[in-house]
């Protein structure tokens, strides 16, 4: 029996960043016959089958994905993992559908029980579309965190999640008060953050749904804690945005109602940032916060089209999300394919190099964990996807006739799906492959 100490060797095609292509000449590796080599859970190198391959300890087992691709892992910068099972809800905008559909949803998550379920179906589903770390939404109930953390950490992952704070403008049933919601986030702090490969991320769910005690509370645990994560919503929907400017009449604009309880600083990430102006892309930068880009929500929800121009003029960082369930797919490739659409009728284009990078190095940088995930560079964890251009008949007969590493990813991301995942590892470790439960 194989353990994660072993020396453990891949070949396949290799694709890694070291940069942002839309900023660097070569911004990326590519090794069509390549090697990755693991151990103890790290990369230990990647490059040229030839080179590497008279390297290997004498008898290391070489795993043969020739034809396929190995990339590292996805990762999903905005998730709610309560609402797996009420994606595809139909409404008629962000506002009635929170109200319809989510809140009752995210009601039966008080029971750890049900936690505990959807929390192992919610990993299956990320593991199955190649996302090795996510930024998760639970609930408001503490227990939803504790049953979140309990099984990503029983598969190993890394992962990063937090209890939603809210003490306004929700149903009873939800609602927690300035006080309580701060002492449970800094109990949950305590016990999971930088446990094992967890991290935790204060989760005020947006400026509406807090009271200015809330917002304070929120704003004061972000300067305690700075190695926490943080993670809200702004900007979303046009009439979301003008509640905020009548429950906030002196902030300058929903970004800085954020910005003037302190929480805008790096690990902070803003989920959608559709409607900010010139001002607030430059404080995002400024502060070394991100934006998680959610097109399939966007889309679905009729919230608007994300600049990717003026997100880039402005040097923000950012990175690709799903935010299921408003997303309507687990697919970082389904995200990437509606993604370049959004940019198309924004009139700007997004290359597929982009959008892998804004899916793997660009999002580990989001989230300023650069050093631990989302590239091969030598000790990086070993979280990579195994993705395979044969997937469906469709995806075979078009990646048979591509004549460049772009346009094979281009197929990819705009045909690929779970299907197109032919295998996941996260610290080394198998935890999916395809056909295989
Ligand atoms: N704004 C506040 N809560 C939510 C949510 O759960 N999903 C989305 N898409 N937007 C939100
Ligand atoms: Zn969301």
């Amino acid at each position: 029996m194989q353990t994660a100490s072993h020396v453990q060797a891949y070949r396949a095609g290799l694709l890694h960043f070291h940069a942002d292509p839309a900023f660097a000449e070569q911004a990326h590796a590519w090794h069509a016959d390549g090697l990755l080599i693991v151990a103890a859970g790290k990369v230990v190198a990647a490059g040229d089958y030839a080179q590497l391959a008279p390297t290997l300890p004498a008898g290391t087992e070489v795993v043969d994905y020739r034809g396929k691709i190995i990339t590292p892992g996805f990762i999903d910068a905005h998730i709610h993992y309560p609402q797996t099972d009420m994606i595809a809800s139909p409404a008629p905008g962000l506002l009635p559908w929170l109200e319809q559909y989510t809140f009752p949803t995210e009601r039966a998550f008080q029971d750890p029980a049900h936690a505990a379920a959807v929390a192992e179906f919610f990993l299956d589903e990320l593991l199955r579309c190649g996302t090795t770390t996510a930024l998760v939404y639970c609930t408001v109930h503490p227990q939803s965190v504790d049953a979140f953390f309990t099984a990503s950490e029983a598969r190993g992952l890394r992962m990063i999640a937090g209890k939603v704070l809210m003490d306004r403008n929700c149903p009873d049933f939800l609602c927690d008060t300035a006080e309580q919601g701060g002492r449970e986030t800094e109990d949950l702090i305590r016990r999971w953050h930088k446990h094992e490969r967890s991290l935790y991320a204060i989760t005020p769910r947006f400026a509406p749904t807090s009271t200015e005690a809330q917002m304070g509370v929120a704003g004061e645990l972000a300067r305690a804690f700075p190695d926490t994560y943080l993670q809200t919503h702004v900007s979303e929907n046009e009439d979301e945005c003008r509640w905020v400017k009548e429950l906030y009449p002196a902030a300058r604009s929903y970004l800085d109602v954020y910005d003037r309880y302190g929480m805008m600083r790096p690990r902070a990430v803003f989920g959608h940032c559709i409607w900010l102006d010139e001002q607030d892309r430059a404080r995002m930068a400024e502060t070394g916060s991100a934006a998680a880009v959610c097109p399939t929500s966007n889309l679905f929800l009729g919230s608007g089209l994300f600049d990717f121009e003026r997100a880039d003029q402005a040097r923000m960082l950012m990175a690709l999300a799903t935010d299921v369930g408003a997303g309507t797919s687990f697919s970082m490739l389904q995200t990437m394919n509606e993604a370049y659409k959004v940019a198309r009728l924004k009139g700007s284009y997004l290359p597929a190099l982009r959008m892998f990078y804004l899916s793997t190095l660009g999002a580990a940088r989001s989230l300023h964990l650069e050093d631990t995930i989302g590239s091969f560079a030598a000790g990086r964890e070993a979280d990579f996807i195994v993705l395979d251009p044969q997937a469906t008949p469709l995806l075979a007969r078009r990646t048979a006739n591509t004549d460049s590493l772009e346009e094979m990813l281009f197929a990819l991301a705009l045909l690929g799906d779970d299907r197109t995942i032919a295998a996941t590892y996260s610290g080394g470790r198998r935890v999916h492959a395809r056909g295989q439960k």
